[in-house]
C-alpha cells in the first residue's frame, strides 16, 4: 500500500499529475527512514528535519506532524515491513507550469516502504570511492527533491568502478552523493560541521553521540582531500549505508595498514590497492548495531 495524502491506496490507484511541481521543478522535500524490527528508526529526528526542510522552502504540511507520523507508522504496519526503508515526499502540489508559487495548490504527500536488507557485506569489507567536485547549491541542509548533482556524482563514481562519490568544494570535503563522511586521524574523528554545505544526517548525529560514549574524540571540523588521502580510517554514514568503511579513494588505499610503497611497486596493472576497515570504524559499527538493536 502507498500513502497518498490521507489515503492508503494500491500502486495501481496512486497517480501523480504531470502538473505536479515536484515533477516540473523538483519543488518538494523528502525523507528516507530505515525500518528496523518493524519500527521507524530515529523517527523524531527525521520528522524534525522534514519540518525544517518544508519550512525552508515554504511548503505547508497538509496535516499536522503528529498526523503524518501516525500515517507513516500505519504505512509500515499495513505493509508488514520488518526490515526495510520508508520513502516519503511532499511537493508544493499541482498547478499549471509557472515559476511563482501557485495560489491555490494543495501540497501532495506520497510515501511507500520496501523491504531492504542491511548492506552487511559492504559494512564488513568496505567500499571504494572517488573524489569529485561538489557542484550543488548552497542549501544542501535542505532535503530537497533536486538531486541532479547527486545523481550525476553517483553515476560518475559507478562509471569509474567505485561505489560512492566523495564531494569537495575547492578541496574541502563536504559529504558524499547520498551519505555523510567521517575520517579518523591519530585517534580523532573528524566530520564536516552541520552547516549549509551538508545534509545534517540523522545517522551522522547518532554516530557523534556514540563516539562520545565510546570515548572517541570528535572534531566537527572540515578536512581537505589531502587529509582524506592521509587519514587512518574513512567511512561513510547514512540511513541506507549505516557505517560503511571506505578502503580505497581515487585508487589509493586508505590508512597505514598496508605498505603503500610495496603496492605502488606492483607490476600488475589490474591490481587495485585496497586496505582494511580500521579499529575505530569497527568500534562505531558495533556501537551503532547495539543502539539499533540488531546483531553486529
Ligand atoms: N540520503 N548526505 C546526503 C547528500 C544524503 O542524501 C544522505 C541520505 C545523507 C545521510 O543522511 P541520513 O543519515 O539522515 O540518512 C547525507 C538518503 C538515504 C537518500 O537520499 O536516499
Amino acid at each position: 500500500m502507498i500513502l497518498y495524502n490521507d489515503q492508503f491506496v494500491s500502486s495501481e490507484e496512486a497517480h501523480v499529475s504531470i502538473n505536479d511541481r515536484g515533477y516540473y521543478f523538483g519543488d518538494g522535500v523528502y525523507e528516507v527512514f530505515r525500518i528496523y524490527n518493524g519500527v521507524l528508526f530515529e523517527k523524531d529526528a527525521h520528522m524534525a528535519r522534514l519540518a525544517r526542510s518544508a519550512q525552508a522552502v515554504r511548503i505547508n504540511f497538509p496535516c499536522s506532524l503528529a498526523e503524518l507520523e501516525e500515517r507513516l507508522d500505519r504505512l509500515v504496519a499495513l505493509n508488514g515491513i520488518n526490515e526495510g526503508t520508508l520513502y516519503m515526499q511532499l511537493t508544493r502540489g499541482e498547478a499549471k507550469r509557472a515559476h511563482p508559487f501557485p495560489e491555490d495548490a494543495t501540497p501532495v504527500l506520497m510515501g511507500y516502504c520496501t523491504e531492504a536488507v542491511r548492506p552487511l557485506i559492504a559494512m564488513r569489507d568496505g567500499i571504494t570511492a572517488v573524489t569529485l567536485a561538489d557542484i550543488r547549491w548552497l542549501r544542501c541542509d535542505i532535503k530537497s527533491l533536486n538531486l541532479l548533482p547527486n545523481v550525476l556524482a553517483k553515476q560518475e563514481a559507478l562509471d569509474l568502478g567505485s561505489a560512492e562519490a566523495i564531494l569537495h568544494r575547492n578541496g574541502i570535503v563536504t559529504e558524499c552523493s547520498a551519505s555523510n563522511i567521517m575520517i579518523v586521524k591519530n585517534g580523532v574523528l573528524y566530520t564536516h560541521p552541520a552547516n549549509n554545505y551538508i545534509l545534517h544526517g540523522i545517522t551522522r548525529e547518532v554516530i557523534l553521540k556514540l563516539a562520545e560514549t565510546e570515548g572517541v574524540k570528535v572534531k566537527l571540523q572540515a578536512f581537505t582531500v589531502e587529509d582524506l588521502y592521509d587519514a587512518d580510517e574513512v567511512f561513510i554514514c547514512g540511513t541506507t549505508v549505516e557505517i560503511t568503511p571506505v578502503i580505497s579513494i581515487d585508487n589509493q588505499p586508505v590508512g597505514t595498514k598496508w605498505d603503500k610503497l610495496e603496492l605502488n611497486d606492483s607490476n600488475d596493472p589490474t591490481h587495485t590497492p585496497i586496505s582494511q576497515p580500521g579499529m575505530i570504524t569497527r568500534t562505531l559499527q558495533n556501537a551503532l548495531s547495539r543502539y539499533i538493536g540488531v546483531d553486529a
